[in-house]
């Protein structure tokens, strides 16, 4: 394995910025993020100043999905050895793209949590050691709180207080946000996420690691009614969610067919597997669309944002515009290249901490990462700076 060698004096583009924004430099801030909790490579920059909204300058992104799609899910080792290799040239990219360098950075932030603990230990590594060289402060965010945030960089942003619904590949959850930090849980998976229940059920058809995107796309072509599912917890009159049971019915289900046309499943026809695809992707959507909905009306809010990768699915968004229209509620997305992991999300959760002044970056470069880190965990009143 080989790591280019980043020189943080020469080899990086100089600022070419023109002298109306040099005059605003003074006020404004520049953060480099860095996310590596998983199987993405990301890297931007965002700047900002005391008042309006943070401004993504640039950001590069390298995807491992390729890599991990021939084990049929992330192998971590092999994720961290990656993102050793794409994090340096990633930087050197984004720098070039924004026309600064490395000496225009104010302070790094990283992904610490939650996420595979290798993985996290490069980005945390990479950021204290730029921070330590740079002279510069570091932050490291909470990778759900960079989901969550994610929606402000949209050219739609939205306004606190809003209902969240936060659907990654691990982590689904609906909650109330009052402000930056200022996050409550109203209900969440009590055991797979939304985003597992697609990588399965995907899995289980034959679909390609990670599967969520492509059984959204071969469900475009079959029929939602034909095979009925469950749609778990739908009437449990709380917040919560619960996924596992779907995925064994659909398990079931797809050996039905599969024993009925006298095939494995994966070499059922094409027209059955979208009809398989089409009955699993809405029962998953009807239960987000309907606890979405619950979340709304207990809270009495009138404003909706949807995070993480699943909110990239079209039916979901489909369905959410449709219901919150009629219930004159908004809905706010992130950008589309946005909703799966990335570091502009990372960058831009450290710039509104930094600038709600809820958490400060430090000079002290030791640093550890926490795979295992509740969202509660960082917004628990009066311990907010600097949470452990
Ligand atoms: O937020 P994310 O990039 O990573 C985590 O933090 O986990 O979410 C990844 C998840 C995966 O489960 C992936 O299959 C799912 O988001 N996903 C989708 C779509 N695009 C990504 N699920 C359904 N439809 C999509 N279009
Ligand atoms: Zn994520």
């Amino acid at each position: 394995m080989s790591v280019p060698p980043l020189d943080v004096t020469e080899g990086v583009v100089r600022s070419a910025c023109d002298p109306a924004d040099a005059g605003d430099r003074a006020a404004m801030q520049t953060v480099l993020g860095i996310e590596s909790s998983c199987d993405e490579t990301g890297v931007a920059l965002v700047r900002f100043g005391n008042q309006g909204v943070p401004e993504l300058l640039a950001h590069a992104l390298y995807s491992q999905i390729e890599m991990h799609q021939a084990y049929g899910g992330v192998v971590p080792e092999l994720a961290s050895r990656d993102h050793i290799r794409r994090v340096l040239p990633l930087t050197e990219q984004v720098l070039a793209e924004s026309s600064r360098d490395l000496a225009d950075v104010d302070v790094v932030a990283f992904t610490r949590g939650p996420g595979l603990a290798g993985a996290l230990l490069v980005g945390a590594g990479v950021a204290c050691a730029l921070g330590a060289a740079l002279g510069k402060p570091v932050l490291g965010v909470h990778h759900l709180e960079g989901h969550l945030l994610s929606p402000f960089l949209s050219a739609d942003p939205p306004q606190f207080p809003f209902v969240a619904l936060l659907v990654s590949g691990g982590h689904t959850q609906l909650m109330r946000v009052d402000g930056v930090g200022r996050y409550q849980i109203l209900g969440e998976s009590i055991d797979d996420a939304a985003g597992e229940a697609f990588d399965k059920s995907a899995k289980m058809l034959g679909l390609p690691y990670p599967g969520g995107a492509a059984l959204g796309q071969l469900a475009q072509s079959g029929d939602p009614a034909a095979y009925k599912l469950p749609r778990p917890l739908l009437h449990s009159g709380d917040l919560d969610f619960s996924f596992a049971g779907l995925k064994t019915a659909v398990l079931v289900q797809s050996k039905k067919c599969a024993a009925a046309q006298g095939c494995a499943v994966h070499d059922l026809p094409q027209a059955t597997l979208a009809d398989l695809a089409a009955s699993t992707q809405t029962a998953i959507v009807e239960v987000l669309v309907k606890k979405s909905l619950a979340a709304l009306k207990l809270t009495g809010l009138n404003r909706l944002v949807v995070a993480g990768g699943v909110g990239a699915n079209r039916e979901l968004r489909r369905q959410l515009n449709d219901a919150c229209a009629s219930l004159g509620v908004r809905v706010h997305y992130p950008e589309l290249h946005l909703c799966t992991d990335n570091g502009a999300m990372i960058a831009m959760a450290a710039a509104m901490r930094l600038q709600a002044g809820i958490q400060s970056a430090s000079a002290d470069y030791s640093f550890e990462v926490k795979p295992r880190w509740p969202l509660d965990a960082i917004c628990a009143s009066g311990t907010m700076l600097n949470p452990g």
